[in-house]
């Protein structure tokens, strides 16, 4: 596997790959990889001949009062697992080497990235919309892969992509989950002992909502909603931040639920946030 810690050399890489004819698939991560990052890369083998993974703590996408610093890393475990599962390129550059001193370009998607997420996270989105159109700039892939687990982002990268023409394929990939329904995130282990068994409540949540949409045919998000929220409550301690059923294709609000509509949750348990969602495609 080769790494390039420098864009030059990405771009030299890339320049023979393409020579080549070859289809580069590409995933995105901000590294301590995991389950759900190794079902990406094995999507991007299979569909790709050349693939190449990205380890790249972004400090724009967080917060000043988010866990930046305290992010897990652990790059020589990433490779290993990098090189076992065959990738072909890691870059994993430096904040420099992305954000030179007078940088001063910023992409935003209007409308989809202060809500949600982006209420309790303001400027996240900004900066993943700006560093994952820097990489797919660097990189140039034919199809990129992204997780459902983060939907919103799912959603706002593929927006950002058509309105500005980006020549990329955006593929989606089914959240990974733990035995119990945990969706599968870098941040679970900041969870204690008592923590992780109060976090399966909002995928109980979730799966309560889709439940009663699917076989009780309760369709109004009112009610629904009150539902899901009654089973986070019931958990001590844990801070319920959102409960919404939105339209998959545009992030707004239904008062009805209908075909092709998305539920996200967001909580707190101490000093951790965890996000998860389900997709409602059929009624
Ligand atoms: O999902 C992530 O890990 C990050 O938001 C991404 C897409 C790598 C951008 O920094």
């Amino acid at each position: 596997m080769r790494i390039c810690k420098k864009i030059n050399e990405v771009r030299e890489e890339i320049r023979k790959i393409k020579k080549e004819n070859k289809m580069i698939g590409f995933v995105p991560t901000m590294g301590y990889l995991h389950k759900g990052h190794i079902s990406l890369i094995r999507k991007a083998k299979i569909e790709c001949d050349y693939t190449v993974v990205s380890i790249f703590v972004n400090p724009t996408q967080f917060g000043p009062n988010e866990d930046f610093e305290r992010y897990p890393r652990d790059i020589e475990r990433d490779i290993k697992i990098l090189k076992n599962e065959k990738v072909d390129l890691l870059f994993n550059p430096d904040t420099q080497e992305m954000y030179k001193e007078d940088f001063k370009t910023w992409v935003y998607v209007d409308e989809y990235s202060d809500i949600l997420e982006g209420k309790f996270r303001p400027g996240h989105f900004k900066g993943v919309c700006t560093v994952v159109l820097k990489l797919f700039n660097i990189i140039q892939p034919d199809k990129a892969y992204f997780g459902l687990k983060d939907a919103q982002q799912l959603i706002i990268v593929k927006k950002m992509v058509d309105d500005l023409n980006v020549p990329v394929e955006i593929v989606e990939c089914e959240t990974v989950r733990e035995k119990d329904g945990l969706a599968v995130s870098s941040r679970n282990i900041y969870l204690s002992k008592e923590e992780r068994e109060k976090s399966i409540c909002l995928y109980k949540a979730l799966k309560k909502m889709e439940d009663l949409i699917k076989n009780k045919k309760i369709y109004e998000s009112k009610i629904l909603i009150e539902e899901g929220k009654k089973i986070i409550e019931k958990e001590k301690n844990v801070e319920l931040q959102y409960l919404e059923i939105v339209k998959i294709s545009n992030l707004k609000r239904i008062e009805k639920v209908e075909k092709d509509v998305i539920i996200l949750g967001a909580i707190k348990i101490g000093n951790v946030r965890l996000i998860d969602n389900i997709v409602i495609s059929m009624l």
